[in-house]
């Protein structure tokens, strides 16, 4: 035996996502755990006996629901303040674009965040990721861009690292191209000084091990696709892997830019174009929707899905959890958003919180249940997986298991 004790969970309805469709139903499954990793997967009768040997304990779960883990690919979770003031302006009309260009927006959420101390800042991620890990979560991105200097990025990252100690797998997104800091803004050539900044923050951020990706904020409101160019040039230099908040509020050609890099994946894409689908699909990009910031931006232009199935991309979605965008914490309520909104089958959301989330964080040892995979998974009271997309403000969690430890 290698990899640590042996734990065997039977009585299991095993949603796999084995295969590149369907659920993968495999009714009274069993799986063998050995330390962090499932060692075998499949129903219980073909269990072969060699893998019955050693188990130091074993556990009946009486037909309960077991799918992949959870994985929240796209997340702002680190910072200070709310914004619930700009939340009722725009109810009143004014737009997202609108109270950015004022000064507010991410701009808020940066002097909220520069002014939070480190210990503050961890205490509000940790209740926030609590949220999240009530519904299964067990891996996390986190990204920075409310600090937007390096001393300010390198702390918000930290806070985000520290995560992991909750039993989460935690990648972390330096997205200093988030939003032009006060300092930077009203002299010439600002918005390129502070670029360059960027780029020159980043072989510290990486040097101090708190850099799994770079992101870009790729719009009207924040920067060009010349810009966006710079920053992954940085990542490049660096080896290290890219993504992009692409055609949220219009189309600048992002999503075909972001590919040209080989990005992990493009996000939001409601003006994403056809060329920019196929560029995606060339590249194996994946799209990230994220039905929390459609649902609150009060957006009706759809993300091209249809689209984006035929070209065979993989679609992945999270929470975009952030103050202003998409101020919730519920991954369940994603599936049934992607459901209700963006047409999207109940199983199709699902891969998009497991596998997909998975690829679109360049990380194929997990969300499916298989084999060598890591050993996270959730076990749900509930008959069928297509539950989990169709309760809204109920959460049939019983349990989850990191890495192969049960969480209390
Ligand atoms: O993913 N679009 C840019 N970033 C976030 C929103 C950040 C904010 O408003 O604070 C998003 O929607
Ligand atoms: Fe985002």
């Amino acid at each position: 035996m290698q990899g640590g004790a042996r734990r065997l969970w039977t009585g299991a309805t095993l949603v796999t996502l084995a295969g590149d469709r369907d659920w993968g139903l495999v009714p009274d499954g069993a799986l063998v755990v050995e330390g962090e990793t499932l060692r075998w997967v499949g129903p219980a009768a073909a269990l072969p006996e060699a893998f019955r040997q050693g188990v130091v304990e074993e556990r009946d779960l009486g037909g309960a629901l077991v799918t992949p883990g959870l994985i929240d690919c796209h997340t702002h979770l680190v910072y200070g303040g709310e914004r619930s003031a700009e939340f009722e302006l725009r109810l009143q009309g004014a737009t997202y674009e609108e109270i950015a260009r004022a000064g507010g927006g991410i701009r808020s959420t940066v002097a909220a965040t520069r002014l939070a101390g480190e210990h503050a800042l961890h205490v509000l991620a940790v209740q926030r990721a609590r949220a999240l890990m009530a519904e299964g979560l067990t891996t996390l991105e986190v990204k920075s861009g409310y600090g937007l200097s390096l001393a300010a990025e390198a702390k918000c990252l930290r806070v985000a690292r520290k995560l992991g100690e909750l039993g989460l797998t935690v990648r972390t997104t330096y997205l200093g191209a988030h939003a032009l800091p006060p300092e930077f803004d009203g002299r010439e050539g600002g918005q390129d000084d502070y670029v360059d900044a960027v780029c020159a923050w980043l072989p510290e951020l990486k040097r101090q091990g708190l850099v799994d990706a770079v992101d870009a904020f790729c719009e009207r409101i924040a920067f060009t696709p010349a810009q966006t160019r710079r920053v992954f040039e940085a990542a490049r230099a660096l080896g290290l892997p890219v993504k992009l908040h692409a055609e949220q509020l219009s189309d600048q050609g992002g999503a075909a830019l972001a590919a040209e890099f080989g990005a992990l994946s493009c996000d939001h894409l409601e003006y994403l174009s056809d060329a920019g689908v196929a560029a995606m699909a060339r590249a194996g990009t994946v799209a990230v929707l994220l039905p929390g910031a459609f649902y609150f931006l009060r957006e009706t232009k759809l993300p091209p899905i249809a689209a984006l199935r035929e070209a065979g991309v993989p679609i992945a979605l999270a929470t975009d959890h952030n103050p202003g965008s998409s101020p919730g914490l519920s991954l369940l309520l994603m599936l049934n958003m992607a459901c209700t909104f963006f047409r999207m089958t109940p199983e199709e959301a699902l891969r998009g919180l497991t596998v997909n989330a998975a690829r679109a964080l360049g990380l194929p040892d997990r969300g499916r249940l298989a084999a060598g995979q890591r050993a996270d998974f959730c076990i749900w009271d509930a008959a069928h997986p297509r539950e989990l997309a169709y309760w809204f403000g109920r959460n049939p969690l019983r349990q989850t298991v990191a890495g192969g430890r049960p969480r209390a």
